[in-house]
C-alpha cells in the first residue's frame, strides 16, 4: 500500500517476499525482492513505472483503493522490462486514455511486449514534464542501465532522482530507506546486483554517473526500482557504482571448480593453501559449482584479483555446471582480472585447454598453461599442487 518519501511523493510498488529466482532461473534472489512503483501527488498526478505482471491486478486494484486511479495524468515508463512494466496492461485497460512517457527504445520494447498502440509520448534526455506547483520531472535517458530503453528521471523541488534498475538490489523489505536496514546485507546485495547484472555496461554506467555529476543537481534521495530508497547520504551509492564500473577488484583470489570422485577437488583445495600461505593478505575463496550458488561465485569472482577454474575431463570436455559458468564469464565481460585452469584427467585430458582458451576468448589474463593431474592426485601431485598454488600467487603479486 501507499508509503510516503515525502508530502507529494508516496511508494506504491510490492514487496515481493517469495521471489527466489529472477530473470527465469538465472539470478538467485536469496532475500526476496521489490518492484518499486512511485506515485507523485503535485498538480499533475504521475505514476513512474508499475510492477510485475503476476500482481498487475492487486497493483492496480490498490492504486484505485488509495483513490489513485481515476487521479493519474500520466505514467512514466522508465524501463520495460516486465519487472516495471508488467502491470501497464492492466493499468491501461482501466485507464486507457493515459499516456505513456518512455525513450524511443520504450516504444519499441513495450510494443514488442504487449503488442498495443497506447499514447505513447516520447522523451530524450533534458525533456521535461511539468509537475505543477513549480515543480518538473527532468528525463535522461540511460542506455543499457540496464535495457536500450532505460531512462532516469529527475524531479526538481523535492531532488529525487527515480533511478529505476541503477542503483538498486534485490532485498525484500517493508523498511522502504536504506537507512533502515541491515547494512552488511545491504552492501552484499547491492554488489551482487552490480556484478550479476551491470559488469558489461561498466562503461556506461561511469559515464553516465559523470554526466549526472556533472550536472551539479541537488540530490535528496535516489528511488529506485528494487530494494531500498537511499535517503541517507544518496551519494555513497554512487560513489560505490563509480568504483565498481571500473576493473574493480579486491586482494581476492576466487577458485571456481567441479568435481566427479573428489580428485579436482582434492587440488582446489591444494592450491586454495597454496595461495594463502604464499600471501597470507589474500582472501581465497573455493566453490565448487555444482553445489554453490552461481550468483553469489560470479559475486566472488567480480571481486577478485585473479581466478582459477578446475574441471576434470569427461567425454573429451567438461561438466556441465562449468559449461554454464564459463558463458556467464564471457557474457559478462570482466576486466583486468588475471586466470589459470586446472583438472584431472584419465587418458585424454581436454578439460584444461578447453578452460585456458574460454578464459582467453573472455578476456581474461592467463598467466599459465594450467595445472594437469593424470589419474586421482598422488601425494607427490597435491604437493605440486600446493606449489602451483603458490606459484600462481606469485604471479599476481608481479603485477
Ligand atoms: Fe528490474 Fe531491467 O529490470
Amino acid at each position: 500500500m501507499k508509503k510516503p518519501l515525502t508530502a507529494t511523493v508516496s511508494w506504491v510498488g510490492k514487496v515481493d517476499w517469495q521471489l527466489e529466482r529472477f530473470h527465469g532461473d538465472e539470478y538467485s534472489t536469496h532475500k526476496g525482492s521489490t518492484y518499486n512503483s512511485y506515485v507523485i501527488e503535485e498538480g499533475k498526478t504521475v505514476l513512474v513505472d508499475t510492477v510485475w505482471k503476476p500482481f498487475a491486478k492487486e497493483f492496480v486494484d490498490n492504486l484505485e483503493s488509495e483513490g489513485l486511479l481515476a487521479k493519474l495524468d500520466a505514467v512514466i515508463a522508465q524501463h520495460a522490462e516486465i519487472d516495471h512494466s508488467g502491470s501497464l496492461p492492466e493499468l491501461l485497460k482501466r485507464r486507457p486514455d493515459l499516456p505513456v512517457y518512455c525513450t524511443a527504445n520504450g516504444v519499441k520494447s513495450l510494443k514488442g511486449h504487449y503488442h498495443q498502440d497506447w499514447d505513447f509520448r516520447v522523451v530524450k534526455t533534458g525533456d521535461e514534464f511539468d509537475l505543477g506547483n513549480g515543480k518538473k520531472l527532468v528525463f535522461v535517458e540511460a542506455p543499457m542501465l540496464h535495457w536500450p530503453d532505460s531512462m532516469f528521471s529527475y524531479m526538481t523541488g523535492d531532488a529525487i532522482l527515480f533511478s529505476n534498475d541503477a542503483f538498486g538490489q534485490h532485498l525484500a523489505t517493508e523498511k522502504l530507506f536504506n537507512d533502515l536496514v541491515d547494512q552488511d546485507e545491504l552492501f552484499v546485495e547491492c554488489i551482487k546486483y552490480y556484478a550479476n547484472i551491470l559488469t558489461p555496461f561498466s562503461a556506461q554506467v561511469k559515464a553516465k554517473i559523470e554526466q549526472v555529476l556533472a550536472l551539479k543537481l541537488p540530490l535528496s534521495m535516489i528511488a529506485t526500482s528494487h530494494g531500498v530508497i537511499w535517503r541517507d547520504n544518496p551519494a555513497q551509492i554512487v560513489m560505490k557504482y563509480m568504483e565498481w564500473s571500473q576493473n574493480y577488484q579486491e586482494d581476492r583470489v576466487t577458485i571456481l571448480y567441479d568435481t566427479m570422485w573428489e580428485g579436482t577437488r582434492s587440488l582446489a583445495e591444494a592450491m586454495a593453501r597454496g595461495i594463502s600461505d604464499a600471501s597470507p593478505s589474500t582472501t581465497v575463496v573455493a566453490h565448487c559449482l555444482s553445489k554453490f550458488d552461481k550468483n553469489d561465485a560470479l559475486t566472488d569472482v567480480f571481486r577478485s584479483k585473479a581466478i582459477l577454474l578446475g574441471s576434470p575431463t569427461i567425454n573429451k570436455g567438461i561438466l556441465t555446471a562449468m559449461s554454464g559458468t564459463l558463458e556467464e564469464l564471457k557474457g559478462l565481460r570482466f576486466k583486468g582480472k588475471k586466470a589459470a585452469a586446472f583438472g584431472c584427467y584419465g587418458w585424454s585430458g581436454e578439460s584444461v585447454p578447453i578452460l585456458t582458451e574460454s578464459l582467453k576468448s573472455s578476456g581474461f589474463q592467463l598467466v599459465d598453461d594450467g595445472f594437469k593431474a593424470m589419474w586421482n592426485p598422488d601425494d607427490a601431485t597435491m604437493q605440486s599442487a600446493y606449489e602451483y598454488g603458490k606459484a600462481f600467487a606469485g604471479k599476481l603479486a608481479g603485477g
